[in-house]
C-alpha cells in the first residue's frame, strides 16, 4: 500500500476537514457542471464543492482517503463520487470536465507531466483548471508539502504547459495556510486558474 494510505489511517484528519482557502476564493469561478478533484487526500475540497452544489468526483489513490472522503460527505450530508485512482494509471477520457481542481498533489516529473496532458486532454472546452501547489521555495518554509525539491512546483513550467488556454487568475508568493496538522503556517505557493479555449 502506499504512503499516504498510511498517513490517513488515523482517525483526525490530517489536512483537516475544511477546504483549501484557495479553493474556497476560486469556486464562484467554477460553473455548475461536472467537477474532478485530484489527489483529494481525505475529501476537504471536494466535499466542500458538493455543499456548493457541483457534481463533484473525487480521485485518490490512498484507499484509507477514499474512505475518509466518504465519511466527510455523509458527515455534511452530500453526495461526492470517489474513485481509487492511480494517476500513474489512471485513463483521461476525452472532454468530461467542466473543472480538474488539484490541491497540493506534488508528483515526481514524469506524472506531473502524464497529468497535466491528462488533464488538458479531460477538460471540456471552457472548462478550468484550478490549482495550489507549493513551490520550490516552499522547501525553506518547512511549513509542509514535500521535502523533496523535484516534486515542488516550478510556476514556469506550469504556465508553459498551459500556454494555449486564458489565465484567469495567476499567483505566485506567500500565503499562510492552516490545515490540520499537515500543512502550518506561511507558505510559498502558485495558484492558478486557467480555462481551456
Ligand atoms: C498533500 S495530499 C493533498 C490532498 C488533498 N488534495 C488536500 O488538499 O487535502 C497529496 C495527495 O496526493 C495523492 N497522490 C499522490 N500520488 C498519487 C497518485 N499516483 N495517484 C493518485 N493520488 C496520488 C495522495 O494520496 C494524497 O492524497
Amino acid at each position: 500500500m502506499n504512503k499516504w494510505h498510511n498517513r490517513f489511517s488515523v482517525e483526525e484528519y490530517v489536512f483537516g476537514k475544511e477546504p483549501n482557502a484557495f479553493v474556497v476564493e476560486a469556486e464562484h469561478l467554477i460553473s455548475r457542471g461536472k467537477v474532478l478533484c485530484i489527489a483529494e487526500g481525505e475529501g476537504r475540497n471536494s466535499v466542500y464543492l458538493a455543499t456548493k452544489g457541483h457534481d463533484v468526483t473525487a480521485w485518490d489513490y490512498a484507499p484509507s482517503g477514499i474512505e475518509k472522503i466518504k465519511n466527510l460527505a455523509a458527515e455534511r450530508g452530500v453526495g461526492v463520487k470517489t474513485e481509487l485512482s492511480d494517476l500513474t494509471e489512471v485513463e483521461w477520457e476525452e472532454e468530461k470536465w467542466d473543472a480538474i481542481v488539484h490541491i497540493f498533489g506534488h508528483f515526481p516529473k514524469p506524472l506531473f507531466d502524464r497529468t497535466m496532458a491528462g488533464i488538458q486532454r479531460s477538460l471540456k472546452p471552457g472548462g478550468l483548471y484550478v490549482s495550489e501547489l507549493y513551490t520550490k521555495e516552499q522547501l525553506k518554509y518547512g511549513t509542509g508539502g514535500p521535502g523533496d525539491l523535484e516534486l515542488l512546483c516550478d510556476p514556469k513550467a506550469l504556465l508553459e504547459k498551459f500556454d494555449r488556454y486564458f489565465v484567469k487568475h495567476f499567483f505566485i508568493g506567500e500565503e499562510e495556510r492552516i490545515e490540520g496538522h499537515g500543512h502550518t503556517g506561511l507558505a510559498h505557493v502558485v495558484q492558478s486558474v486557467f480555462q481551456k479555449r
